[in-house]
């Protein structure tokens, strides 16, 4: 099912979300309500408090060089931990879906090692690289309440609040 998702400044987006225990039919239909959400806006991550979950629950798609998503390369991320980053780091144009139509350069590490569980509890340790690398950290973020403008310079935040308030 199709969830509302919430935009900034929503209060909810600055909650932190707390660890998941159960590994139940009622977090397989929050995983599947955000990928159909993730889906139907185009994204290519969601965390489940953008649809006002608070669960350390992030879901990832990372498209091909010619944009295309494929069912398959779906990533389930339940109670992630960033073991390690690498000092490499990356300057990648992010968006969010809470943060429509805006786009801006964000520094994140290049390489980071971690672990999550997948949907059924079990655990899984990966190194991730590129974009998708930075698509968890950005994800990450959002578990601890933060979105990625809080990530760009204090000129280019100060610019991005006073455009923001003017648009609608
Ligand atoms: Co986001």
């Amino acid at each position: 099912m199709i969830r509302e998702v919430l935009v900034y400044p929503d209060r909810r987006l600055k909650v932190k979300s707390k660890k998941v225990e159960k590994f139940d039919e009622k977090l397989h239909t929050l995983l599947n309500d955000m990928n159909d959400t993730m889906v139907d806006r185009n994204g290519i991550g969601l965390a489940g408090i953008q649809i006002g979950k608070a669960d350390n629950v992030f879901i990832m798609n990372i498209p091909n060089k010619d944009g295309d998503q494929f069912p398959e390369n779906l990533l389930e991320i339940i109670n992630p931990e960033i073991v390690s980053k690498s000092d490499e780091m990356k300057t990648y144009e992010e968006g969010c879906l809470s943060l429509p139509e805006y786009y801006e350069d964000v520094k994140r590490s290049n390489k980071i090692e971690v672990k999550f569980q997948n949907r059924f509890g079990e655990v899984q340790h990966q190194v991730l690289e590129d974009l998708t690398a930075i698509a968890f950290q950005h994800e990450f973020d959002h578990l601890n309440g933060k979105l990625f403008f809080e990530r760009i310079s204090y000129m280019k935040r100060k610019k991005f609040e006073k455009d923001w308030k003017k648009r609608k």
